[in-house]
């Protein structure tokens, strides 16, 4: 039932329910040849990089020839790579696949997957204030380029109005603008990537695309609102940084072919940050052409990636992009409500949350209604015209609006009262169903069930509170949010960082009517543009600062502890594992001074990927140097220098070493402090890193031994504090077999 509840779950929250609807489980059904009738299906093909370089022009001849002799055949090709992959895509039938294959310079033939796609208060949430602080250092991300592969952009919404922005930096911005109403200092570019739409303006029918770029770097928008709550200015995380918009999700989804040539344009053109909410399920980074892509524009050209983590939470191992050269961002609620009271006939008051808060509800008590089935009770596909006039108490699923909702209006009932699936505990998602309804967090929904089961006439008063801030507990991970271990990277603690991902207000375009609008969603989609904007902030400050260095300064200075001072929770309400919220909660002002990073550059990736997966796999992922792996020091996945540690003792005393370089003042000196539960002896060695240069660096050994026997998994951490900077990396010591 959990296996058959989790890709469900992702596909309402991702807020594209006509993108996923038609065949939700075509991501997870990929890779089936059909052996019947060898129809031409889209293949990504994976050539050797070629010795002699050559131009696009030159490329696409040599492509070209790969591709079987036919009339048709410029017709066959749909992408042509040149910048973070090399190959091409094409319609194929297996035989020409296989005849393919021969040829030399061939390397894999990867059949194309469909990848589902995964606010005016979350900038004050993050401590971002309009002439303070990081916005007013950062110059709210000013001359930082953030590219967005996602499902277009709605060109004319007041966001992307370019008031107060500069024009990007001479000579950094090499893309082009294909919109009919041109484009400005905000959105800089403008193509689509989907095959056959090229020549097309890349229009946003969806509103994905329009939300999260305005996420990540929408303007100051005044007055902003859905449906009259969370009123407030609206803007994105970097406000003045620019956008370029890479369309590559259609009515079909978003396909892997695209999205990589989304890579290869946005790393041509100049950006210097991908904000990409969408994934599949992960396969092995060396087979898999997206993450193939990321580790080229990441590692390789320097821009940074953020990834959402995926919607198929709260359940284990069900993260998508989590290669370790992107960022896997998990999503938190935050301390606003859109609040509802409902108090029971028998005095007893449950906080709700409501997205459909009519004027015009009745002020004083209303009956209630249950489904009477024995079992089921509150499952309202099947009400009686006992319905009529009453409230009905509802259990949540992901088509409670098209569904119960319009069931239960059709009855003649008056609103419902949703209850949470036991799974989402107390994580309270939008659910705009134009109907009034308050949702309970599943624990609340009983003594309203026992309530109304317990008299014949049961009622509530529900008053509806509007937009209130200050709730508690926040943050905290919201169900929905896809969890590791990472299957693909077990040693490296996954997700990465958390960000805002529940009611989030942004730009939107509303289909019937065409006009520029704000709604509320949410999703993990939500959460990764947060982190595009932050990084861009910490871009604009740092510019020479690798990827690597800009996610370990993310990570090692984010939160651990909510606004109340305990630690994050997650939606049943205990301390949430860094397999739900990563290092922590983003705090973008103390992301651009971290004082230490642990950096990384190609050559211990090289390391790690010979390791991981030998010549083979070195040649499918670095595209810049042929690798011999029998001359590079191998490292495992423990030693690679992230900043979070995995240990594994077994029987033994495990060690790793890791090497942190110095961002902070010229002089500093750290101590280390280690807090893990007492059924583990760790290890640092040495205890002191004194620092006299800039950028200088130091290594440093954390070894780990069960004090007696084994058990599964701990969870610690291991602080560097000097007396400016806490740099704090999540340890994991775990006896699990991989
Ligand atoms: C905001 O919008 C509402 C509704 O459109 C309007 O009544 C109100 O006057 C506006 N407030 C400001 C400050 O513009
Ligand atoms: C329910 O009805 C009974 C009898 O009509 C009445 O005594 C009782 O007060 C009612 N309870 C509520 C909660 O209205
Ligand atoms: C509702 O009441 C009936 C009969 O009193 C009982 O059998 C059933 O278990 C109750 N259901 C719930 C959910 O409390
Ligand atoms: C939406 O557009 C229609 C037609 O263009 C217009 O009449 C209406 O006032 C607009 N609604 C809002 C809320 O802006
Ligand atoms: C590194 O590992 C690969 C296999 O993953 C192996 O082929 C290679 O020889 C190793 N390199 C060294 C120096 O041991
Ligand atoms: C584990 O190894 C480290 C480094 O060799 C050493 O400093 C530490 O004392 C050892 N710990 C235990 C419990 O053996
Ligand atoms: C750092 O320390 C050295 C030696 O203690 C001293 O000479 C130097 O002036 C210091 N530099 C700064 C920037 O404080
Ligand atoms: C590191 O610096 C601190 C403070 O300046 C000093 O007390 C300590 O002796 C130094 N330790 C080492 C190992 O250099």
């Amino acid at each position: 039932m959990e296996n058959f509840h989790a890709p469900w779950i992702s596909f309402v929250l991702l807020a594209l329910v006509p993108f996923l609807s038609k065949n939700p489980f075509v991501a997870f059904c990929h890779n089936t040849p059909n052996h019947e009738t060898d129809q031409p299906r889209t293949y990504i093909i994976q050539l050797e990089t070629p010795t002699a370089s050559l131009d696009e022009e030159g490329l696409k001849i040599w492509y070209k020839s790969f591709l079987p002799e036919s009339n048709d055949n410029s017709e066959r090709l749909l992408h042509s790579y040149s910048e973070v992959f090399s190959g091409f895509a094409a319609k194929l039938t297996e035989e020409e696949v296989k005849n393919m294959a021969k040829k030399e310079g061939f390397l894999r033939a990867h059949p194309d997957r469909v990848l589902p796609l995964h606010t005016t208060h979350t900038a004050d949430f993050l401590g971002l204030k309009v002439g303070q602080g990081l916005w007013q250092a950062s110059g709210l991300g000013k001359g930082v380029i953030i590219g967005v592969l996602d499902s277009g952009i709605t060109p004319n919404h007041p966001s992307f109005d370019d008031r107060g922005v500069p024009p990007p930096p001479p000579g950094k911005w090499k893309g082009s603008c294909n919109l009919k109403t041109g484009c400005n200092n905000k959105l800089i570019g403008a193509k689509s990537l989907v095959a056959g739409d090229t020549a097309k303006p890349p229009i946003d029918v969806y509103g994905h695309g329009t939300h999260t770029s305005s996420t990540a770097a929408g303007n100051f928008v005044r007055n902003a609102s859905a449906f009259g709550l969370a009123r407030g200015t609206a803007a994105g995380t970097a406000p003045h940084a620019h956008l370029a918009i890479y369309k590559v999700c259609n009515d079909d989804g978003c396909s892997e072919s695209a999205v990589v040539a989304g890579f290869d344009a946005a790393v041509k053109d100049g950006v210097d940050v991908i904000s990409m909410s969408l994934g599949g399920s992960p396969t092995r980074f060396d087979q898999d052409p997206v993450s193939i892509a990321a580790f080229r524009a990441s590692v390789e050209k320097g821009v940074f990636v953020s990834c959402s983590a995926g919607n198929d939470g709260p359940f284990k191992s069900t993260l998508s992009s989590v290669a370790p050269w992107v960022l896997t961002v998990a999503a938190t609620t935050m301390d606003r409500s859109l609040q509802a009271t409902v108090e029971l006939g028998d005095g007893r008051k449950i906080n709700a949350e409501s997205m459909d808060q009519p004027p015009n509800f009745p002020e004083g008590p209303v009956p209630l209604f249950i489904t009477d089935t024995s079992y089921d009770y509150h499952n309202c596909y099947t009400v009686s015209e006992k319905v009529k006039g009453k409230v009905a108490v509802c259990q949540a699923d992901d088509l409670i609006c098209t569904g119960k909702a319009a069931i239960v209006k059709a009855a003649g009932g008056i609103g419902m009262i949703v209850v949470n699936l036991d799974e989402e505990g107390y994580t309270m998602v939008d659910r705009t169903c134009n109907f009034p309804t308050a949702s309970v967090p599943f624990n609340d929904g009983n003594p309203i069930i026992t309530y109304v089961n317990s008299t014949s006439n049961a009622t509530a008063t529900i008053s509806f509170r509007g937009t209130v801030l200050g709730v508690t507990p926040a943050p905290a991970i919201a169900h929905f949010s896809s969890r590791g271990p990472a299957r693909e990277c077990y040693s490296i603690i996954k997700p990465d960082i958390s960000g805002p991902g529940v009611n989030i207000l942004a730009a939107w375009i509303d289909r019937r009517t065409a006009n520029d609008t704000f709604v509320i969603q949410s999703g993990t989609s939500m959460a990764a543009p947060h982190l595009s904007g932050v990084a861009a902030l910490v871009k604009s400050l740092h510019p020479d600062w690798s990827a690597a260095a800009i996610k370990s300064a993310i990570m090692t200075t984010s939160d651990d502890k909510d606004r109340q001072g305990r630690f994050i929770q997650d939606e049943q309400r205990g301390s949430a594992s860094f397999y739900a919220m990563g290092a922590g909660h983003v705090n973008p002002s103390k992301a651009v001074d971290p004082g230490l990073v642990y950096d990384l550059d190609i050559d211990d990736y090289i390391a790690y990927i010979c390791g991981k997966y030998g010549n083979a796999g070195a040649k499918a992922i670095v595209r810049g140097r042929s690798i011999k792996c029998e001359t590079v020091k191998n490292l495992t996945e423990a030693q690679l220098n992230y900043p979070t540690i995995t240990l594994t003792p077994r029987n033994i005393n495990h060690t790793v070493s890791r090497t942190v370089t110095n961002v902070g003042p010229t002089n500093s000196s750290y101590k280390v402090k280690v807090n893990v539960p007492d059924t583990v002896f760790l290890t640092v060695e040495p205890q002191i890193l004194n620092f006299t240069q800039v950028n200088e660096r130091k290594s440093f050994t954390v070894s780990a031994k069960w004090t007696g026997r084994p058990v599964n998994s701990v969870e610690g951490k291991l602080r560097w504090i000097s007396d400016k900077h806490v740099v704090r990396s999540p340890v994991v010591v775990t006896d699990r077999q991989i």
